[in-house]
This record gives C-alpha cells, sequence and structure tokens, in this order.
C-alpha cells in the first residue's frame, strides 16, 4: 500500500491500493473516534460498493447509516444538500461523528461541503471511485455545490480526515469516465512531471489499468505539493487549470452535453499548445490524448470560443491568467489584458 501524507491545515493521508475497499473500517477507525459513520453514495455506486463498504465499516464497530442519492451532476445541489441535513438531523449525527464519501466527485464534493457545515464542522473521510475523483477532487479539501446560476458557487475548504484509493473500484467506471479522468491525468504529466507523461505515451485507455496505481500516486503527490505551496487557492494552485481556460469555453459553448469535463480539458490542452509550444511539443501531446480517447480540437470556431474564457464577469480590461506549458513538464501562469488575449487567440483555427 503507498501512503502519501497532505500536510494542508489538517495532515491526512491517502492510502493507495488494490481491495482497500473491504479493509476500509480498519484504516478509517485509525483516523476517529466516531461511533457513527454515515456512508453517503450515489445510486450506482451503491449498487456496486454500498454493501463492502458497509460490512467493512460494520466490522471495525461503527454504527453505519447510509444515504443515497440519484447519480449524476443534478444532485449536486442545494436541494440534495438539505436531504443530506434533514437525514444527518434525523439520526441524531452529533459532531464527533463522521461521513463517508464514497463515489465521484460529485458525492465527495456534497458530501465535503456537508461536513465542512454540519454542526459547524465534522470529520469526514474520502473514498473516490472514478479516476478523476482519485486524482483530483478528493486531494486538496474543496468541496462544493452548484446552484442554478453555475457550478461550484456554494463551497468551502475542508480537509478529509483521510482518503482511500482503490483502483480496482475503476474496472467497472464506464470508458467515458475512465478517458474523462485521463484528460487531468495527462494534465498533470504536461504541467509538472516529464516522466509521468511518458509512462503515459506507452499506454492506452485499454491498458492503463496495468500501471493505474503507479499513475494514481504520481498525480495524487503533484496535487499534494500544490496543495500544500497553496491551499486556499490564491496563487500557485492555478496550474491545476492548465487547459480549463479554453476547456471552460468549449463546455459552456457546448452547454454542458457535448464533451465532458476532461474531454474539454484535453482539447483545452492541445489548443492552447498549439499557440504556445514548439510543433514537436505539440504533436506529443496531440498523440497521447488521442491514446486515450479524448479530442485535441473542437468543431467550434476560436473567435467563439475565446469570448466565453474566463467567468462571465469578466471586464474586457481586466486580465485573464492562464497556464502555458512550453515544455513537458513545466507550467508558467501568464496574465494578458482580456482583450488582448481575444486577439492572440482570436485569429487561431481551434
Ligand atoms: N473538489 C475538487 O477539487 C474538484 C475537482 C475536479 C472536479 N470536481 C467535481 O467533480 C465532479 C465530477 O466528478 P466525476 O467525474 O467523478 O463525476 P460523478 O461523481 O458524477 O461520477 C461519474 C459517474 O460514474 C459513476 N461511478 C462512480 N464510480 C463508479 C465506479 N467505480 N463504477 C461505475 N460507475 C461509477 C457515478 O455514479 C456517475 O454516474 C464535478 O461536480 C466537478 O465539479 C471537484
Amino acid at each position: 500500500m503507498q501512503t502519501i501524507t497532505v500536510h494542508a491545515s489538517q495532515a491526512y493521508p491517502i492510502w493507495i491500493s488494490h481491495g482497500l475497499l473491504a479493509e476500509c473500517g480498519t484504516l478509517v477507525r485509525q483516523q476517529t473516534k466516531a461511533q457513527t459513520a454515515v456512508v453517503v453514495t450515489d445510486d450506482t455506486v451503491n449498487e456496486l460498493y454500498g454493501d463492502t463498504v458497509t460490512a467493512a465499516l460494520e466490522q471495525s464497530g461503527f454504527r453505519v447509516l447510509k444515504f443515497v442519492f440519484p447519480h449524476g451532476e443534478a444532485s449536486k445541489c442545494s436541494k440534495t444538500l438539505n436531504e443530506i441535513y434533514d437525514f444527518l438531523c434525523g439520526n441524531n449525527l452529533t459532531r464527533t461523528d463522521c461521513l463517508v464519501a464514497l463515489g465521484g466527485g460529485v458525492v465527495g464534493d456534497i458530501t465535503g461541503f456537508a461536513a465542512a457545515t454540519y454542526l459547524r464542522g465534522m470529520d469526514y473521510v474520502q473514498i473516490p471511485t472514478t479516476l478523476l475523483a482519485q486524482v483530483d477532487s478528493s486531494v486538496g479539501g474543496k468541496t462544493a455545490i452548484d446552484l442554478p446560476g453555475g457550478k461550484n458557487l456554494v463551497g468551502a475548504f475542508k480537509q478529509p480526515v483521510c482518503v482511500l484509493c482503490d483502483p480496482d473500484t475503476l474496472r467497472t467506471l464506464p470508458r467515458k469516465f475512465l478517458a474523462d479522468g485521463m484528460g487531468e491525468v495527462i494534465k498533470y504529466g504536461m504541467i509538472w512531471d516529464e516522466k509521468l507523461f511518458a509512462l503515459l505515451e506507452q499506454y492506452d485507455l485499454d491498458r492503463i489499468h496495468e500501471v493505474m496505481d503507479q499513475v494514481i500516486a504520481s498525480c495524487v503527490d503533484i496535487k499534494r505539493q500544490v496543495v500544500e505551496h497553496d491551499e486556499f487557492d490564491t496563487g500557485e494552485r492555478m496550474i491545476l487549470n492548465f487547459g480549463h481556460t479554453l476547456g471552460h469555453a468549449v463546455e459552456s459553448y457546448y452547454h454542458y452535453v457535448t464533451y465532458t469535463h476532461g474531454s474539454a480539458v484535453a482539447a483545452g490542452m492541445c489548443m492552447m499548445a498549439k499557440k504556445t509550444c514548439a510543433e514537436d511539443v505539440y504533436q506529443r501531446l496531440c498523440r497521447c490524448v488521442t491514446a486515450y480517447e479524448l479530442p485535441t480540437k473542437v468543431p467550434a470556431p476560436m473567435a467563439e470560443l475565446v469570448p466565453l474564457c474566463g467567468n462571465d464577469k469578466k471586464r474586457a480590461s481586466a486580465s485573464l491568467r492562464f497556464i502555458v506549458c512550453q515544455h513537458i513538464g513545466k507550467a508558467e501562469i501568464r496574465s494578458m489584458p482580456f482583450t488582448e488575449f481575444a486577439a492572440w487567440m482570436g485569429g487561431e483555427q481551434a
């Protein structure tokens, strides 16, 4: 088993190992004195792993309760959050009990936010079951729900007491979601770690499972380092947004339907690399992205994507900060007045 310790405002271990779900009770018991553990999960993940986790927690002496909501981003909302609060209240949960987020980023984000706010804060454990959640959303303590006006608009920083990553759970993940997570994995290689990138170049979406624990550990360790330097996202943490400036524009242009987040980020990375990198770097990135069944570009014209970069509230005079990787494994933050950015990118073909 690999252990990576995050030294944020609260230090916590991230454990990565095959078969961890069945052993989660012993590990969670080391991190909390809670009597009751509330497993929060979605219907799909509950069907697959709910019983295993419940049994493991019960064997370690927890009283286990379970709250299950419908899968999908639409559930990451105030209605589900209020149902979670009512469930905790109805079952007399105390501040010394704990929540267990079992699922993808949707489950992790809403459970983390409930833990940050219920009774002014209680412990929670992350058991991420998507690749995106294992390499990204379960690490770093960002929690949130969506509002009708936008994603992640209400949230809090709340670090978990531990994170348990079991790569075996990714075997049941639909291909689309595995590819989606690979978008973020490739991003880590680009911004931080040429060796990771070179490893990814040797595999594809079918064979990556062979080295998944190594891949997860590399990504988690990169996120750990970034988060330790900038826990509250005031500077360096922004390099994690490589590919996201154009990626968000792609998601928005296609109304969050045509492209998953990871595929929009993949296209965003390639579009930015085309503008800023030497041809060989751009070609390496495109080959890698293609091997993981992700797009290197989108049909939308760049001139229509650029106005969607940054958030809607950006004034034309405001600076846009974005990430450039001229070399594989190294990221830099650049800043440009929005109008200049629009002129600079505008003439490009997406
Ligand atoms: N907090 C952060 O730092 C952070 C970072 C990135 C993304 N996010 C958030 O993460 C969310 C996206 O997360 P996601 O991509 O994991 O989506 P998700 O949680 O919706 O999971 C995707 C789908 O996979 C299913 N699933 C999960 N694990 C499975 C498994 N092992 N086998 C089969 N099916 C499984 C789920 O039921 C769901 O239908 C977004 O809301 C995003 O805002 C948060």
